[in-house]
């Protein structure tokens, strides 16, 4: 099967097919402004893994079946912290909108009970989610980091979370029925559909959340429970720091000529060595350092301290 976003394809053309794909950029901690660059250097000068991205993102347009080319090369650690980050965006954010919105909106008094009940109903939910999450945070997730150091913890497997994983967002299609068919009147009509509306995307959002841990963060971590039993596990990577390899004094100076936007001929008469020597040195800089572009460099210079903010050649 084959993907339908793949790391050569440019970002800004993935984001603007599918808004949902905007919102996964918070979660992985990428940000905007990338310009023309594609998802793979997006991700390498985020520090996110690529086949995790593309997983996730191929997921999210066409399930399983989408991110399949990635499943088996996703690393674990990241596809953790992306699903801790879209709780607290669940937790810390959408669910406390849609509740300013529902109080804005539901006339409590001439609502009567239904306003009343609809206001605790959605309460209980927020605390049922929290629970359920909080769950997830520290005892899941936790378990998850200690195969990924190659341990095997007792008493806890995927397994058992896999069993327990219960559906979480069916409670809130019963919340968008209950307003629909009982509640009349309000404070304010916009309003109150706002919050319907954002009802309904927290639904189908939370409904995606949950097939991503059931069809990609359980299998992953599956395949990591029988490294570890099998004694073959190697600790992942913690991120794309602890990959570099440290530049060489010669490579830095290169590196600097690059990002002053000298070309390989201007660096080569500079550092008195071949362009051959120069286009050797900048295959290595980029095995080291993971970074492909002109650009990555000029952010990696600047963020190391080889070069000042005004010395860089932006074009
Ligand atoms: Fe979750
Ligand atoms: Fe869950």
């Amino acid at each position: 099967m084959t993907a339908k976003i793949k790391a050569t394809d440019r970002m800004c053309d993935i984001l603007t097919g599918d808004y949902m794909l905007v919102l996964m950029l918070g979660r992985f901690g990428i940000s905007l402004g990338f310009g023309e660059k594609t998802v793979q250097e997006v991700c390498q000068e985020a520090g996110v893994d690529t086949n995790t991205f593309l997983a996730v993102a191929n997921f999210n347009i066409a399930g399983a079946d989408g991110a399949a080319p990635y499943t088996d090369k996703i690393s674990v650690r990241t596809l953790i912290s992306y699903l801790e980050n879209t709780h607290t965006y669940f937790l810390d954010f959408l669910l406390p909108q849609i509740r300013r919105k529902l109080l804005a909106a539901i006339d409590t008094v001439a609502g009567g009970k239904v306003a009343y009940l609809i206001l605790r109903f959605f309460d209980d939910y927020q605390n049922e989610l929290r629970k359920h999450m909080a769950s997830e945070n520290n005892r899941t997730f936790p378990y998850v980091r200690e195969l990924l150091e190659g341990r095997l913890p007792q008493g806890y497997s995927i397994e058992v979370y896999s069993r327990g994983h219960a559906a979480v967002e069916r409670k809130l299609g019963e919340l968008k029925n209950i307003i629909i068919k009982y509640y009349k009147g309000g404070n304010d009509a916009h309003q109150l559909l706002s919050a319907l509306a954002d009802i309904f995307f927290c639904e189908s959002d939370l409904h995606q959340h949950e097939q991503m841990e059931d069809h990609l963060f359980v299998p992953a971590v599956q395949r990591l429970e029988e490294k570890v039993l099998a004694g073959q596990a190697e600790p992942e990577q913690q991120g794309p720091s602890s990959r570099e390899e440290t530049l060489s004094e010669r490579e830095k100076d290169i590196v600097r000529c690059i990002v002053r936007g000298m070309t390989n001929k201007e660096v080569a008469e500079e550092l008195f060595i071949s362009v051959n020597t120069v286009l050797t040195h900048r295959k290595n800089i980029a095995r080291k350092l993971s970074i492909h572009s002109v650009a990555g460099l000029t952010i990696y210079a600047i963020a190391g301290g080889l070069v000042s903010l005004d010395e860089v050649h932006l074009s």
